[in-house]
């Protein structure tokens, strides 16, 4: 079934064939994960309005009756429930699945998936609000809203994902099985109500979204990367190899990257700092970026492409397309996973080296995990200065060990001196960025690469990140320091894009 399914107007699947209850539309096979049959004969719908427990008591979080945890899972008391969309109750449920039912049996799946996206919706709420007033659910006009809305997004879209997607302030979200899905707001990550009906459709709902891109997940390949057609970064895992049901987590793409001015009001970076990391990009120092998942690698990255010259061409590489430059001549690169059949993978390394054959001014690496970090090395190198990627690691030092051990385990036959010099004559600046444990995002370090003392690469921090307290709310109190280095190594750098005087300014303005 979803092989046929055609991409809608936004990519979405527009024929239905998925709901409460639908089967898994891919071949039968063993389940492991227990999964809730459709009933075979529907409850008849109670007669008093669905409770929609608004006032219900908040605290545990109410589980779907029909997932089945392990029963080694045990549950947590979960302090904070965000509530999306208010909550549902099991009524609620046992209603929408003999509407559903109904809807199934009445409508013609064939002429829906013609139509788009919005004809479709109307469709659908047309004969839903028959099914109510024909079968006499005694429902509030809210209560019916949300039914109608809860059905048009299974059948149309991602069923109860569709109201994360559709907000602006969640960075990330994070399903562990049907029961448990989890939101990051403003740094702080949050429980919410939603759920979905049992693990079957959540499952179907991953397999909708990875079919987008032609992948499949199932029990045989229960790992599978995304993209969202809004160009979100999407990863399911899925039993056996997730214990507590099929897990998914989506980095949501922000249209509105933010941008150094942003950083520096949020205490990111002192303004003295978001200075220098101007010049830093201006007059092409090779830049690593290093920092933990979700510490602001790649918004930072995004941000020191601002500074390059307008006529520079400029070539990205990254695994999903994130970054977003303004420059009028740049040529973007995305890595290729392989398809089902194992083959026709692309690999960053592919990417870069053949970056090096497109006549690049900078290259633009959006995450060194492997090999690739020894032709980046290479074209920061030979004439390709001002290249620029970020890394996992948490400290500079880790970050430069972390570059040669991707090295080693490259296969090159180097000896770590050579792998050390390569790293030390290439980069110039690492700037460190940290997610705190209040959830604020931090530059930490501005640090130089000096060069070697023996076998060993010597840095040099010029700013670093104070922690002095906390407040009463629990937030981190801290300010940028300069280190009081008044000549840092790029500074002839500096001089010959002609910035020496407003590094001098930045840096003394840093120290007063
Ligand atoms: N300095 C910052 N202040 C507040 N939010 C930030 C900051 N930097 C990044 N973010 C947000 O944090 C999330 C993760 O950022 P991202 O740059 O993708 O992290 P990484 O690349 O390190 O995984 C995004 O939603 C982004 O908008
Ligand atoms: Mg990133």
């Amino acid at each position: 079934m979803f092989g046929k399914r055609s991409a809608g107007p936004e990519g979405r699947p527009t024929t239905p064939s998925v709901g409460p209850g639908a089967g898994v539309a891919t071949p039968p096979r063993p389940q492991a994960a227990p999964v809730a049959a459709r009933p075979a004969t529907p409850k008849p719908a109670p007669k008093a309005p669905i409770g929609m427990p608004k006032a219900a008591p908040k605290g545990p979080a109410v589980k779907a009756p029909a997932a089945k945890t392990p029963p080694q899972k045990t549950t947590k008391p979960n302090t904070v429930v965000e509530d999306v969309g208010g909550e549902r109750s099991a009524e609620y449920y046992a209603i929408k699945t003999t509407i559903f039912n109904a809807l199934i049996d009445t409508i013609d799946l064939g002429q829906l998936s013609r139509l788009d996206n919005e004809t479709a919706a109307e469709e659908i709420r047309d004969i839903v609000t028959e099914i109510i007033s024909i079968k006499n659910v005694a429902m509030s006009i809210a209560e019916q809203e949300r039914l109608l809305e809860d059905i048009c997004n299974d059948v149309l879209g991602y069923g109860p994902l569709e109201p994360l997607l559709a907000r602006d302030d969640i960075a990330d979200i994070m399903v562990n099985g049907a029961g448990d899905v989890f939101i990051e707001v403003a740094g702080k990550v949050r429980k919410t109500n939603v759920r979905f009906r049992d693990n079957a459709q959540l499952m179907n709902i991953c397999q909708r979204i990875v079919s987008q891109v032609g992948r499949r997940v199932d029990e045989s390949s229960p790992i599978c990367d995304a993209r969202l057609a809004d160009g979100s970064r999407v990863n399911v895992i899925a039993p056996p190899l997730a214990l507590d049901g099929p897990t998914l987590t989506i980095r949501k793409f922000k249209k509105d990257k933010l941008t150094m001015d942003n950083l520096v009001r949020f205490k990111s970076i002192s303004p003295e700092g978001a200075k220098v990391l101007q010049i830093i990009g201006a007059s092409r120092c090779n830049v690593l970026i290093s920092g933990g998942t979700g510490s602001g690698k790649t918004t930072l990255l995004n941000c020191l492409t601002g500074f390059i010259d307008a006529d520079e061409r400029i070539v990205t590489c990254e695994d999903a397309a994130e970054l977003q430059l303004q420059q009028p001549h740049v040529v973007r690169l995305e890595t290729r996973p392989p398809n089902l059949e194992g083959q026709g993978q692309v690999t960053m390394r592919d990417l870069v080296k053949n970056c090096l054959r497109m006549r690049p001014e900078r290259i633009i690496v959006g995450e060194v995990r492997g090999p690739e970090a020894f032709d980046l090395l290479q074209a920061m190198n030979t004439g390709h200065d001002g290249s620029m990627g970020t890394l996992h690691a948490n400290s500079p030092r880790e970050a430069l060990s972390r570059i040669e051990s991707m090295i080693t385990m490259g296969g090159y036959n180097l000896p770590n001196r050579t792998i050390r010099e390569m790293i030390s004559g290439s980069i110039d600046v690492i700037v460190q960025a940290a997610r705190l444990r209040d959830g604020s995002r931090r530059i930490t370090h501005i640090t130089e690469v000096l060069g070697m003392e023996g076998d060993v690469i010597v840095t040099q921090d010029l700013f670093l990140y104070e922690i002095t307290g906390e407040d009463a709310n629990g937030d981190i109190e801290g300010r940028h320091v300069s280190t009081g280095i008044a000549r840092p190594k790029f500074w002839d750098r500096a001089r010959y894009y002609g910035l020496e005087k407003e590094l001098a300014d930045a840096l003394d303005a840093a120290e007063g």
